[in-house]
């Protein structure tokens, strides 16, 4: 299996909860190695860009809402299939669908505040690495 990175953003929700320190405990106690990570408001606009993918659908405006809404930690981490390993531990979008000891079904109150998010494809993985880090900070 081939070594890859993804991007995790620790969401609003979860630095408003000072959880910050729990759910990366958790991520790196998964195997994750941790390059790069900072504090950050986004912006409407950035928040819009990054979740691009997502426009037109009818959550988008409360997305983009929701994460421009106070700090968030994007967080750039490296392991064996990190991408999947990833989306295993924080488990389904919708915390009410998310497998036992996950970290939604832990931590998220709902779909739309669900803590963390996860890069949903390698090629996406590098893709949203590089939209919050430059390569001189990934150590
Ligand atoms: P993420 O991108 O944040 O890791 O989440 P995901 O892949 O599990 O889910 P995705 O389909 O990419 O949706 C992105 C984020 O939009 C919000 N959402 N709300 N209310 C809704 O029906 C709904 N659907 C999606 C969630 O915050 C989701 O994480
Ligand atoms: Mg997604």
């Amino acid at each position: 299996m081939a070594v890859e990175r993804t991007l995790a953003i620790l969401k609003p929700d979860c630095v408003r909860k000072n959880l910050q320190g729990e759910v990366l405990a958790r991520i790196q106690k998964a195997g994750f190695k941790v390059l790069g990570m900072r504090q950050l408001r986004l912006t409407q606009q950035t928040a819009g860009a990054f979740y691009a993918v997502h426009k037109g659908r009818p959550f988008y405006d409360e997305l983009v809402g929701f994460m421009s809404s106070g700090p968030c930690v994007p967080i750039a981490l490296e392991r064996e299939n990190a991408v999947g390993e990833f989306r295993n531990l924080i488990g389904a979008t919708d915390p009410k669908e998310a497998a036992d000891g996950t970290i939604r079904k832990l931590f998220a109150d709902s779909k739309g505040e669900n803590i963390v998010h996860g890069s949903d494809s390698v090629e996406n993985g590098k893709i949203e690495v590089g939209f919050f880090f430059s390569g001189a900070e990934l150590v």
